[in-house]
């Protein structure tokens, strides 16, 4: 167990904010609300970079308002991040923990998914720090927030990609099979495949898709349309959308079939509106947190109000799947 030279909770003068996991658009608007908002109530910040493994190294920087200026709008994170395995182990958190104690920082901002909160809650434990966790991961599939950071980006990244493909899909009278991220999760599939009429949407949580699609291959293809497009979720049992693609090409060797896998473009490009405004909210609300006591808790929106969740509860609960958003594909898919 650690020496507790770390100070009390409610002397918190020093944070240090870090990303870990994924990248996701919208990060580095959250690392500059946490700078800002820290400074603004006269803490002193420090950037952690990449990740964990930032910290068991000592990549630590002052932050200044000024290193945060001119990256509200800038897709990735400028603290970098990292999937550390170091700091699964406890030989490597103690090195995490001694880089704190020697830099002075009291407490700590960590910005990213289910593995990054995973980590903080241990190490809180750990070394009596408090930590508090923003969301932050396109695949928006952390219990206790209607909302993470990044997943309206790659919703709008996804729309725009299937967009073209269907205009290809249509001239030569293709069905696309394309792949959407979400690790096991099939939120961003669903919501994205909503949001560009796909003929079936395939996921992991539910088994409707699969319906909808062999009633498009034997019904609505045959009859009224010449294309489509299927959105697969990577985590889908199916095997993702090569394997379906193969043995829906097997099972009906008269259609023009192609796949397109998307991938880590995904992760990428200018955070949208709401993202920005979302990170700006909970970096805010996360300062506000740690100077309120909290510990160990993942800021959530909730119906668009901030929510404070314990890491152990957001963790260990899944994600339910929106069924309002399943009915809604049935009821548009019927023919
Ligand atoms: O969690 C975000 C995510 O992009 C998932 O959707 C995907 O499964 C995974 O990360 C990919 O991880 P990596 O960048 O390590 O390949």
């Amino acid at each position: 167990m650690a020496d507790t030279t770390i100070k009390k909770r409610g002397e918190i003068k020093k944070i240090g904010v870090l990303t870990s996991g994924g990248d996701a658009p919208g990060m580095n608007a959250a690392v500059r609300a946490v700078t800002r908002a820290a400074l603004a109530k006269n803490l002193q910040v420090v950037g952690i970079m990449h990740g964990y493994q930032g910290m068991i190294n000592g990549d630590i920087k002052d932050f200044e308002w000024g290193d945060v200026s001119g990256i509200l709008h800038q897709g990735g994170t400028i603290l970098k991040t990292a999937r550390s395995s170091e700091f699964r182990t406890e030989e490597g958190r103690k090195k995490a923990y001694k880089n704190l104690v020697k830099h002075n920082v009291d407490a700590l901002v960590v910005i990213g998914g289910d593995g990054t909160f995973m980590g903080a809650s241990i190490f809180s434990k750990e070394f009596d720090i408090p930590v508090v966790g923003i969301p932050g991961t396109i695949d928006n599939d952390m219990y206790g927030t209607d909302y993470t950071i990044g997943y309206d980006t790659a919703q709008n990244t996804v729309i725009d990609a299937v967009d073209k493909i269907k205009d290809t899909a249509s001239s030569h009278g293709r069905i696309f099979f394309v792949e959407v991220m979400g690790r096991e999760a099939g939120l961003l599939a669903l919501s994205s495949g909503i949001a560009c009429g796909a003929e079936a949407i395939i996921i992991p949580e539910a088994d409707s898709g699969k319906a909808d699609l062999e009633n498009f291959l034997a019904r609505g293809y045959m009859s009224k349309k010449t294309s489509g497009v299927v959105l697969v979720a990577e985590g889908d049992k199916a095997g993702g959308a090569l394997k379906l693609a193969e043995r829906v090409t097997k099972d009906h060797p008269d259609l023009d079939v192609r796949v397109s896998i998307l991938g880590h473009m995904q992760r990428g490009g200018t955070p949208t509106a709401f993202d920005r405004i979302a990170a700006s909210q909970m970096g805010v609300a996360s300062v506000e947190a740690l100077l309120d006591d909290q510990k160990s808790v993942m800021i959530g929106l909730v119906n668009n109000k901030i929510t404070h969740v314990p890491f152990n509860k957001t963790v260990k609960e899944n994600r339910p799947i929106n069924n309002d958003l399943l009915e809604i594909q049935k009821v548009l898919n019927l023919w």
